[in-house]
């Protein structure tokens, strides 16, 4: 297994929720984190509680970055910010996220946009952008032409893991642009998986069901357990722990976990 410790992931959706379960997990194995939400505020609070284990003899170094995801230009910001910064991006976490609670013909085309821009294009982004930054360190050089790719076996692969959503291949009420968009998420994993594992490179999608989290709290808990063979939602520390499966299995690539109490399966 791949140890997390002297490891450096950014984690999107950082903030709160299912990322920051997943940032102090990493963090306590001994990996650093960069946090990426929209409130630079809300992420250096969230910084201060990560665990910061040593390491080889020195601390963790963690930060956070405030920006919005469907913002590309700001990916190409972070990018050179993680560059001048000699950090590398040995893990990421696209785990930023909006969810939609409206029938298809009552969602203005604004917020449909929105809610693709934020879950699947943000996602596209950051592994559209930071897919060459993660392929220079495994390689000591990125070829325009793939085919003559020189791999650095030594380096230590590099590692996508996305989170899009149960309903990306499940039906459900008041959610189609959200389904739409975490569907894309799952293609999009898939494609790359293709693509960067030739270049050492590890892609993998998170698929879970109903999290307890501050997206699903308007929820009526009692209808959902009715429906969930766990009979239960899901905690943020169990997505967590298929986040670090993700990270440190070096065999897990084009994985499509679902995490979801069984509900995929009614
Ligand atoms: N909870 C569930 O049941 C569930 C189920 C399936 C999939 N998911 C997926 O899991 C991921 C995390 O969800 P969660 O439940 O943890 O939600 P959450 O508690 O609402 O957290 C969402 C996170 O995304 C960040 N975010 C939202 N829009 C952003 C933007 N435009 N740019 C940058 N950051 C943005 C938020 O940060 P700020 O608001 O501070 O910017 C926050 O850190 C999402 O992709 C969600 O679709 C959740």
């Amino acid at each position: 297994m791949l140890s997390l410790s002297g490891r450096h992931c950014i984690i999107t959706g950082g903030s709160r929720g299912i990322g920051l379960a997943i940032a102090h997990r990493f963090a306590s194995e001994g990996a650093s984190i960069t946090l990426v939400g929209r409130d630079q505020t809300t992420l250096d609070n969230a910084v201060k509680e990560l665990p910061i284990p040593l390491h080889q003899g020195t601390p963790p170094n963690h930060g956070a970055c405030a920006f919005n995801v469907k913002d590309s230009s700001r990916w190409s910001d972070m990018v050179t910010f993680m560059r001048d910064a000699e950090r590398k991006v040995d893990v990421l976490v696209n785990a930023a996220g909006i969810s939609q609670n409206s029938f298809m013909f009552k969602t203005s085309l604004h917020q449909a946009k929105e809610i693709v821009d934020v879950n699947l294009m943000g996602t596209m982004y950051g592994c559209q952008l930071l897919l060459p930054t993660m392929m220079r360190q495994k390689s000591g050089k990125v070829n325009r032409m793939f085919d003559s790719f020189i791999t650095n076996n030594k380096a230590t692969p590099g590692c996508i893991i996305n989170i899009s959503s149960l309903l990306a291949t499940h039906a459900g009420r008041g959610a189609a642009a959200y389904a739409a968009s975490k569907a894309g998420v799952v293609s999009l994993t898939r494609a790359l998986a293709w693509e960067a594992g030739r270049f050492g490179i590890r892609a993998n999608v998170i698929l879970p069901g109903y999290i307890e989290t501050d997206m699903t709290k308007s929820m009526s808990d009692d209808d959902l357990k009715a429906l969930i063979p766990m009979g239960r939602l899901g905690k943020v520390a169990e997505v967590a722990d298929a986040a670090a499966f993700l990270a440190k299995n070096p065999y897990a690539h084009n994985t499509v976990l679902n995490l979801d109490g069984g509900l995929s399966a009614t």
